[in-house]
């Protein structure tokens, strides 16, 4: 039974206009950063197991769409995110977890093990998220954002199960 919740994600280069419409407008809500139409069909992701999508119905088109993980194969055993977002109101309820942990399902049989990305030094919330699952940063990232500093941030790739820490009694 589907309802909402995260599908195989669409790589950019196969969106239609439309689909890319609805990704613009995620990443402008998410990110406050402006993409033009043509630089996100471009973006360096494959069409592979590492993308996803996340839907608030069983219909799964570009208007039900919530939340996006597109990441790519960067070195032999490196998987690198290109972008993670979730509409505003989705975000907090557990489903970027739930991406995370999706991710290291898919992508640890296939050699990856370690994760790393790009993120905004103001962002504290992705770098509290990320720093939780294990990752730290590595460089500091200037010129990289159009404006201000960014982090790159570094990890093994692994679920992470808050859950299982907590005594039960
Ligand atoms: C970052 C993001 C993908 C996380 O997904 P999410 O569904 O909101 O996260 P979850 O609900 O699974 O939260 C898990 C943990 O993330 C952390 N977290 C997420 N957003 C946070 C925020 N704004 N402030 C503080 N902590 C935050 C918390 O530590 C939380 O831990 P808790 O469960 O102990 O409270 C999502 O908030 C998002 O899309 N943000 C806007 C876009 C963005 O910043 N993307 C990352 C760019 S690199």
């Amino acid at each position: 039974m589907l309802s909402e919740g995260w599908r195989h994600g669409q790589s950019p280069s196969q969106l239609s206009v439309e689909w890319t419409n609805q990704v613009q407008k995620l990443f402008l809500d998410g990110t406050g950063e402006e993409y033009f139409i043509g630089s996100i069909q471009s973006l360096p992701v494959p069409d592979w197991n590492g993308n996803f999508m996340l839907f608030d119905s069983d219909d799964c088109n570009q208007d039900s769409m919530r939340g996006l993980l597109w990441t790519t194969p960067f070195k032999e055993n490196t998987v690198r995110i290109v972008s993670f977002v979730l509409d505003a109101g989705a975000r907090g309820k557990g489903w970027g977890s739930l991406a995370w942990n999706l991710m290291a399902e898919q992508l640890r049989p296939l050699g990856y093990d370690v994760v790393q990305l790009e993120v905004r030094a103001s962002n504290e919330g992705a770098i509290s998220f990320y720093r939780k699952r294990g990752l730290e940063i590595v460089q500091e990232l200037h010129g990289y954002y159009r404006q201000g500093l960014g982090y790159m941030m570094r990890g093994q790739l692994r679920q992470y199960h808050p859950n299982n820490d907590t005594p039960k009694d």
